[in-house]
C-alpha cells in the first residue's frame, strides 16, 4: 500500500545516511590510533600510571590533552613532543621531574601545564619562556623554596598554583610579568612568615590563597594593588596581629577567610576599607572583644562567622551597623552576657547560631532578648545552660521557623512560651530534668496539637513518683502542685535612694519545699556581683495544714542580704537577686538604687556668696571650713555624676 511504502522509503534512506556518517567517523577514528598501553577518549590520550619503559615512543599528532601523570618520570625526551602541534593540556603530576621540562617547538600552544607532585626546586624564566600561551600552571607539591624577581617571563597566565612547597620568601617584583593576566594565585601550605607590603601588584587577581603559612602579623597596605580581589584565604597561619589598614585597598573584596588563627579582637582598624565585604570567617580564633565601632566599614556584610572564639559578652554595640547581616554564627563561645539591645539593628538577620555557649538568664529572665529580630527564621540555642523558658523568652520572633533548645537541662517551660511563634515548623527540645507539676500540664497537650511534629523528648525529674517518665506518658491528673521545689521569691528587693557615702542593704527572700542546696547571687545591671558582701540565712517554716488538716509541708525560707558600703554615684543601678537550687533559678524584680550627694546644712539664700556667673558659694556659719560650690537659687540641677551638691536643701 502506498501509504506504507512511503514511510518505508524514508526509513531506508535514513539507514543509508547513518551508515555513511558512521563510515566517516570510522575513518576519523582510524587516523586516531591509540598507542598501547595508553587509553584514549575523545582528544585525550591517557598514558598515566604506566610501568617504567612502557611510555610509547611516539605520541599521536592528534593529541590535544595528554596525561602522563604517575609515571616516575625523571626526564622527558623533548622529541616525543616535536609533532604535537595540537597539544594544549598536559598532565605531568606525580613524577620525579626536577625542572620544568622542555616540551618541544609546540610548547607555545600549551595552555595548561600540570606539574604538581614533582621535585622541582625553582621557577626559571628560561624554562618557562617557550610557553607563550600558558594560562594554567600547577606547581603544587614541589620543593620550591622562594620566588625571586625574574622567575616568570611575560605570560598570559591566569591560574598559578604553588600550594605545598617550601616557599619562605617572595621577592619584590616577582609577579610583575604576570600582572596583566593573573586571576587566581594559590600559595597555601608554604613557609611564608612575612608578606612584604604591596608585593601583589596584580590588578586582575580575583582569588588569593595564603592559608597554612606562618604569617603572624599583617602590616598596613600589605594587599595594596589588588583592586579586583574578591576572596582572600588566610586560615591557619597563627595570625595574631592585624595592623590598621591591613586589608586596605581591597575595594572589591567579598569573602575574607581568617579561621584557625590567633586573633583576639575585631576592630575597625583592620577592617578599614573592606566596603564590599559580604562574608567574614573568623571561626577558631581567640577573639574575646568586638570593638564598639568595629563594623563601620563593613556594612554590606551578609554572613559573619565567629564560632569557636572566646566571646563571653555580646554588648549593645557588638553588631551595630550590620543591617544587611543574614547569618550570624557565634556557636562554641563562652557567651553568658547578652546586653539589652545587643541584636538591635540586625533587621535582616535570618539565622542566629548561639549553640554551645553559657547562656542562661538571657532566656530565663530577660524580656524579649531577641525581639528586634523580626525576620529571624532559625535560632540555635542547643548546648547552653538554659533551665527555664518563659513567655518573654522568645517574644517578637514572629517569623521564627526553627528553634533548637536541645541539650539544655530544661526544668520548666511556661505555658504558651512557644505559641506566639506562629510560623514555627521545627522545635527541638530534649530534657530529662523537667519539673512535672501543674504548671507543665499544658506542654503535652500543646505538642500534640501542633501540625508539625516537634522533636520533643522530655521526661520528668520531679516529683519522685514521675521521675524518668516521658511527659507524654503522664496523664493530665498527675500534673499536680503538691510542693514547690524551685525557689519562689517571697520578698523582693526594694527601690531606694541613699546619700553618697552611706551604707545600703538590699534584702531578698525565697521559699522552697526542697532541701536541695540553695545558691545566691546578686546582679547589678545584669552583671553578677562577684566581690559583693552577701549574707545568707535559712529558716524553716511550716506551711499549710491550717485547722489541723493533713498535708502540712515544711518549707525552707532563705533570705539573702546584699550589703553595699560607702556608696558612690557609680553604685547607682538596678539590683536583682538570683536564688537557685537543683530545680532552677528564680529572679527577683530589679530594684533601683539612686545615690544623692551629701546633704549639707540648709543654706539660706542669705548665705549664698556669688562666685562666678551662675556659680555661688554657700557659706555655712556652723562650719567655717565648709564652702560648697552651688548653683544659684532655683536653678535646675542635673542627674547623675554632674549633679549639683545638695541641691535639695536650697531654699
Ligand atoms: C600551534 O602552533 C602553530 C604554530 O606555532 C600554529 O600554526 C597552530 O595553529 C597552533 N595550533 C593550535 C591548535 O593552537
Ligand atoms: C619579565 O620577563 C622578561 C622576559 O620575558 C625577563 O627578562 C624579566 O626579567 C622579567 N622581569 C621580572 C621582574 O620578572
Ligand atoms: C596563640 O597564642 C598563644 C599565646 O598568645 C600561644 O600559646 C599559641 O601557641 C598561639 N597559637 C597559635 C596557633 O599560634
Ligand atoms: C564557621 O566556621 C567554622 C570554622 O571556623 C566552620 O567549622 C563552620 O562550618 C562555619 N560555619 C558556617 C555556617 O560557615
Ligand atoms: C539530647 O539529644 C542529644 C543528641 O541529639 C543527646 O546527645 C543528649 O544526650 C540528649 N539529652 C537529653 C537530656 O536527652
Ligand atoms: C530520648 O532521650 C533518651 C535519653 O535521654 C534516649 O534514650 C531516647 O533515645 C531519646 N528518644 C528520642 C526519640 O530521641
Ligand atoms: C558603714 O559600714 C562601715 C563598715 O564598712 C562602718 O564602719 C560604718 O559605721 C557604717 N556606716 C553606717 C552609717 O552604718
Amino acid at each position: 500500500m502506498w501509504s506504507l511504502t512511503q514511510p518505508r522509503t524514508v526509513a531506508r534512506f535514513a539507514v543509508v545516511f547513518l551508515l555513511f556518517v558512521r563510515l566517516q567517523r570510522g575513518s576519523a577514528a582510524n587516523t586516531r590510533t591509540c598507542p598501547p598501553p595508553c587509553s584514549c577518549s575523545g582528544e585525550l590520550l591517557d598514558c598515566s600510571r604506566l610501568k617504567r619503559g612502557q611510555i610509547p615512543e611516539t605520541i599521536p599528532e592528534w593529541t590535544v590533552q595528554l596525561d602522563l601523570s604517575h609515571n616516575k618520570l625523571q626526564v622527558l625526551d623533548s622529541t616525543l613532543f616535536s609533532k604535537l602541534q595540537h597539544l594544549s593540556e598536559i598532565k605531568l603530576n606525580h613524577n620525579e621531574l626536577e625542572a620544568v621540562p622542555d616540551l618541544g617547538p609546540y610548547a607555545s600552544n600549551i595552555t595548561t601545564l600540570i606539574l604538581a607532585n614533582n621535585r622541582i626546586t625553582k621557577i626559571s624564566v628560561e624554562q618557562l619562556r617557550p610557553f607563550l600561551a600558558l594560562e594554567t600552571l600547577d606547581l603544587s607539591n614541589n620543593n620550591i623554596v622562594d620566588i625571586k624577581a625574574s622567575s616568570f617571563p611575560t605570560l598570559p597566565l591566569k591560574n598559578l598554583f604553588l600550594n605545598n612547597n617550601r616557599i619562605s620568601s617572595l621577592e619584590t617584583g616577582c609577579f610583575t610579568n604576570l600582572s596583566s593576566s593573573l586571576q587566581v594565585l594559590r600559595l597555601n601550605r608554604n613557609r611564608l612568615s612575612t608578606i612584604p607590603a604591596k608585593i601583589f601588584q596584580l590588578p586582575n587577581l580575583q582569588h588569593l590563597e595564603l592559608s597554612r603559612n606562618r604569617v603572624r602579623r599583617v602590616e598596613g597596605l600589605t594587599f595594596h594593588g589588588l583592586h579586583a580581589l574578591r576572596s582572600l584565604k588566610m586560615q591557619r597561619n597563627g595570625l595574631s596581629r592585624l595592623m590598621d589598614g591591613a586589608f586596605w585597598g581591597l575595594s572589591n573584596m567579598e569573602v575574607l577567610q581568617l579561621d584557625y588563627n590567633n586573633l583576639t579582637e575585631v576592630s575597625k582598624g583592620w577592617l578599614y576599607g573592606l566596603l564590599t565585604l559580604q562574608q567574614l570567617h573568623l571561626g577558631h580564633n581567640a577573639i574575646s572583644r568586638i570593638r564598639p565601632d568595629a563594623w563601620e566599614f563593613c556594612q554590606k556584610l551578609g554572613e559573619l562567622n565567629l564560632s569557636s572564639n572566646h566571646l563571653s559578652r555580646l554588648e549593645e554595640s557588638s553588631f551595630v551597623g550590620l543591617s544587611l547581616l543574614d547569618e550570624l554564627h557565634i556557636g562554641n563561645n563562652r557567651v553568658s552576657f547578652i546586653a539589652d539591645g545587643a541584636f538591635r539593628g540586625l533587621s535582616n538577620l535570618q539565622m542566629l547560631d548561639l549553640q554551645k555557649n553559657e547562656i542562661s538568664w538571657t532566656i530565663e529572665d530577660m524580656n524579649g532578648p531577641f525581639s528586634a529580630l523580626d525576620k529571624l527564621k532559625k535560632l540555635f540555642l542547643q548546648g547552653n545552660q538554659i533551665r527555664s523558658v518563659t513567655k518573654k523568652s522568645f517574644s517578637g520572633l514572629d517569623a521564627l521557623q526553627h528553634l533548637d533548645l536541645s541539650n539544655n537541662a530544661i526544668m520548666s517551660v511556661q505555658a504558651n512560651a512557644f505559641s506566639q511563634m506562629k510560623n514555627l515548623q521545627e522545635l527541638r527540645l530534649n530534657t530529662s530534668s523537667l519539673l512535672c507539676d501543674c504548671q507543665l500540664k499544658w506542654l503535652p497537650v500543646w505538642v500534640a496539637e501542633q501540625t508539625f511534629l516537634p522533636c520533643v523528648n522530655a521526661s520528668c525529674a520531679h516529683p519522685q513518683m514521675l521521675k524518668g517518665r516521658s511527659v507524654f506518658a503522664v496523664s493530665q491528673e498527675e500534673f499536680v502542685c503538691d510542693d514547690f521545689p524551685k525557689p519562689q521569691i517571697t520578698v523582693q528587693p526594694e527601690t531606694q535612694s541613699a546619700l553618697k557615702g552611706t551604707n545600703v542593704t538590699f534584702v531578698c527572700s525565697a521559699a522552697s519545699s526542697s532541701d536541695s542546696p540553695m545558691t545566691f547571687a546578686w546582679k547589678k545591671d545584669n552583671e553578677v556581683l562577684n566581690e559583693a558582701e552577701i549574707h545568707n540565712q535559712a529558716h524553716l517554716r511550716v506551711q499549710g495544714g491550717a485547722g489541723g488538716a493533713v498535708g502540712e509541708t515544711e518549707v525552707t525560707e532563705y533570705t539573702t542580704t546584699l550589703q553595699l558600703r560607702n556608696v558612690e554615684f557609680s553604685s547607682e543601678g538596678k539590683y536583682q537577686c538570683v536564688i537557685s537550687n537543683h530545680f532552677g533559678s528564680s529572679y527577683s524584680t530589679k530594684a533601683r538604687l539612686t545615690v544623692n550627694s551629701k546633704q549639707t546644712k540648709m543654706c539660706h539664700s542669705t548665705l549664698l556668696v556669688p562666685f562666678q556667673t551662675n556659680l555661688f558659694y554657700c557659706y555655712d556659719p556652723s562650719n567655717r571650713n565648709t564652702l560648697l560650690l552651688a548653683p544659684p537659687h532655683g536653678s535646675h540641677c542635673g542627674q547623675g555624676r554632674n549633679r549639683c551638691p545638695a541641691v535639695h536643701s536650697w531654699r
